[in-house]
């Protein structure tokens, strides 16, 4: 049984290597387009957090053969994208992505579906997915005020559109795909500024023909993103990279902590996913990334952090997208960096789990840090020495673990409480914590033992010490 609060004290200084489990994200689509596919795929580096559960929970309540051969390993009996009508309502746990993207797939199924979550799910909006979605032709209610789930799905067929998504979000360009897969003719999303492509370069994986700047979307330009329905999805087996919104917590452990080197190996690097690593490079952190592969249609490769003093920055406009669930932990690299960090243009943080801008601002102010809180975003004072306190995490997994991060830099203690949470992303934070602290503070002031790593790209001035 995992503790429900953590105990945390000043952590040592980082000279290791470690891994992360597989990326959530690419987890939630492996499950969905091996059930959509036409044979039996099997996925390697599962991440077996309570979210992507949720999305295997719910393809088996609509038929779908999964079984877990062993840890991390999932094999699924594509159903050819044909499934039976549920018995009872689909249970989606915590995850605005199951949600969002299994609204896309049940639109077009000749049947109803409710879809419920827990309070915080039950609290977020779907207009943003109802719209699209009634556009094509499905029927959507939403039971909970203002748009709020359940969600009462009467599918039926469906037809392409183009549509200009308001802001930009991978989940509701995703349902938006995923139902355009049943649609005939050839669906369309235009959106603001690229958000995570994950959905793109796996259809494409399973063979799916789409119209698409896959490579390396451009920041601050349209990105536009085609498919025509009806298309074979082919059954592949398919590997999940680590999770670079994982590995965040870490880098930012080691970016603000002179004298650290850190390795992160089998991360994912998809570049619509690492504008982290741009943050803290501006920051003054030395990082080198080394992509080892592109697997499945996704870079994934090596990360390579040495710490130094931080300096504060600007994250805004067209980089939100690119590091929204990272917001959290940036946060408090600013609080552990001099002068001042400000991040604009993010009011989708009010909308995650739990308000994010409230949480992080509520928390460090806690820990004696000065937190101006807009709308959109915060300008946080940095370079104060963070103290250690008792602190909420409003039962998001992100700002539990960012804040544990923090209680690493601070003096005294630092507990966080309600940390069941962290299950939803990264089962294994607890014992990674526990490890690092393990061997750091019995090698501490000796020869570092990770290994050296070639540097195909660098970016970053060497740290100050
Ligand atoms: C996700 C997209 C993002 C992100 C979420 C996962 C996805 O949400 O915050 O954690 O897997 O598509 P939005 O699409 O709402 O930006």
């Amino acid at each position: 049984m995992k503790s429900n609060a953590f105990r945390i004290k000043r952590g040592p200084v980082l000279q290791t290597e470690i891994t992360v489990p597989g990326d959530k994200s690419i987890s939630h689509r492996a499950i969905m387009l091996a059930a959509l596919s036409n044979g039996v795929c099997k996925i390697t580096n599962f991440l077996e957090g309570e979210d992507c559960l949720s999305t295997a929970a719910a393809f088996r309540q609509l038929g779908v053969t999964i079984e877990q051969t062993e840890p991390g390993t999932m094999i699924v009996h594509g159903t050819h994208g044909i499934f039976t009508a549920p018995a009872a309502a689909i249970d989606c746990g915590n995850s605005g992505t199951t949600m969002r993207l299994m609204s896309g797939i049940l639109a077009a199924q000749p049947f109803t579906s409710r879809l419920t979550g827990d309070a915080s799910l039950r609290s977020r909006p779907m207009r943003r997915v109802i719209e699209p979605l009634t556009q094509m032709g499905a029927k959507i209610r939403a039971e909970g005020a203002g748009d709020t789930p359940p969600l009462i799905i009467e599918g039926g067929p469906l037809k392409a559109i183009t549509y200009h998504t308001p802001v930009a979000s991978a989940q509701v360009k995703s349902a938006i795909l995923l139902a355009g897969l049943y649609a005939e003719g050839v669906t369309t999303v235009v959106e603001p500024a690229p958000s995570r492509n994950h959905t793109e370069r796996m259809l494409e994986y399973f063979l799916v023909k789409l119209d698409c700047d896959r490579a390396k979307p451009v920041a601050g330009k349209e990105c536009r993103i085609s498919l025509g329905g009806r298309q074979q999805i082919e059954s592949r087996d398919f590997s999940v990279p680590g999770d670079i919104s994982s590995a965040a917590f870490w880098l930012v452990a080691a970016a603000a902590q002179p004298g650290s080197r850190l390795l992160i190996k089998n991360v994912g690097l998809n570049p619509t996913r690492t504008g982290i690593i741009d943050v803290l490079v501006r920051m003054g952190a030395q990082v080198r990334e080394v992509v080892e592969v592109v697997a499945q249609g996704e870079p994934c490769g090596v990360i390579e952090i040495k710490g130094g003093r931080l300096h504060g920055t600007v994250i805004e406009g067209d980089e939100i997208p690119n590091v929204i669930d990272e917001i959290p932990i940036i946060a408090i690299a600013g609080a552990l960096a001099e002068g001042e960090t400000i991040i604009r243009n993010a009011k989708e943080l009010r909308v995650k789990e739990t308000d994010r801008i409230a949480a992080i601002a509520s928390n460090l102010r806690l820990m004696g840090v000065e937190v101006e809180e807009f709308e959109d975003g915060m300008k946080i004072t940095g370079g104060q020495k963070l103290k250690g306190a008792k602190l909420p995490s409003y039962g998001d997994h992100r700002i539990a673990m960012a804040f544990t991060i923090a209680g690493l830099h601070a003096s005294g203690e630092t507990i966080i409480e309600d940390t069941a949470c962290v299950q939803t992303s990264y089962p294994g934070f607890e014992s990674t914590l526990a490890d690092i602290f393990k061997r750091n503070s019995m090698r501490q002031k000796r020869t570092p033992v990770i290994s050296s790593l070639d540097s195909r790209r660098r970016r970053g001035k060497p740290a100050q010490k």
